[in-house]
């Protein structure tokens, strides 16, 4: 199991909300690597890229757990699972755009006043991860943003991708606060059923990375590019940068 996988994220996040001390979140193992082959980037190449969070999420400065990206002036797409917990609650969520190391103040950190997640989002799982199904959701911001949305766009026959994101980078690097970007391969459907069987479904559903290069816990939500275009966001995966394992990504052009 990863270090925080998206159950424990969950459980530390609720468990912030309800003041109960972090001592009760459960260990959990640690994650083989994250943003691998990855190197420090600068939000300035990525002004539309958003560090989802809550300050409630104490653990992680700036209170980051996932990504996102900005697509109007005050909408964010993201991850469903990184936010349908706050379905009911959007105002504890926040959006931060320029912030190139989380425990820095740069930047610009807006309030989120909804939340809409996919109508067919599901959780099924494979082994000990949970599958997101239309993993994507919506964010409406508190005021619009003076920065420039991402383009969006199909994968086309691209045979390798960008990924971006704060999460974690090895092993002994699991605290990881800086904006990282990799290269990352698409090994093709095939490869992904190979490695997932049935847990991947191709319709909403890509594959990206290798044992070199791969998206880690933090990461989620955050964009897979081609060609500068966000194609598909960071959804899930067994494990990070385990050989045979790719990341699974939330296809956009599944979007209804
Ligand atoms: N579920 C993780 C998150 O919430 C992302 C995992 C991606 N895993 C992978 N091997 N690419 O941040």
């Amino acid at each position: 199991m990863a270090l925080l996988s998206r159950r424990s994220v969950l459980t530390a996040v609720l468990g912030a909300a309800l003041a109960v001390p972090l001592a009760a979140v459960p260990p959990a193992a640690v994650p083989a690597s994250a943003v691998v082959g990855g190197a420090p980037a600068s939000t300035a190449a990525y002004p539309w890229l958003a560090a989802v969070g809550s300050p409630l999420f104490f653990v992680r400065p700036s209170g980051q757990f996932c990504g996102g990206a900005l697509v109007g002036p005050d909408r964010v797409l993201t991850a469903a699972h990184c936010v349908s917990m706050f379905r009911s609650a959007p105002g504890l969520l926040t959006a931060t755009f320029g912030r190139d190391d989380l425990t820095g103040t740069g930047g610009r950190t807006v309030a989120v006043t909804s939340v809409r997640v996919h109508p067919e989002y599901r959780e099924t799982s494979f082994k000990d991860e949970t599958v997101g199904h239309h993993d994507l959701a919506v964010l409406t911001l508190a005021r619009p943003v003076d920065r420039p949305a991402a383009v969006l766009g199909s994968p086309g026959s691209a045979r390798t991708g960008r990924i971006a994101g704060w999460g974690f980078t090895s092993e002994n690097d699991l605290f990881n606060t800086r904006l990282r970007t990799a290269r990352a391969p698409l090994p093709g459907n095939a490869a992904c059923e190979r490695a997932y069987g049935g847990a991947f479904d191709p319709s909403d559903m890509l594959c990206a990375g290798s044992a070199a290069a791969d998206s880690c816990q933090f990461d989620s939500g955050g964009p897979l590019l081609v060609r500068g275009r966000v194609v598909a966001l960071v959804s899930w995966g067994y494990g990070c940068g385990k050989p045979g394992y790719p990341g699974v990504y939330a296809r956009l052009d599944s979007l209804p």
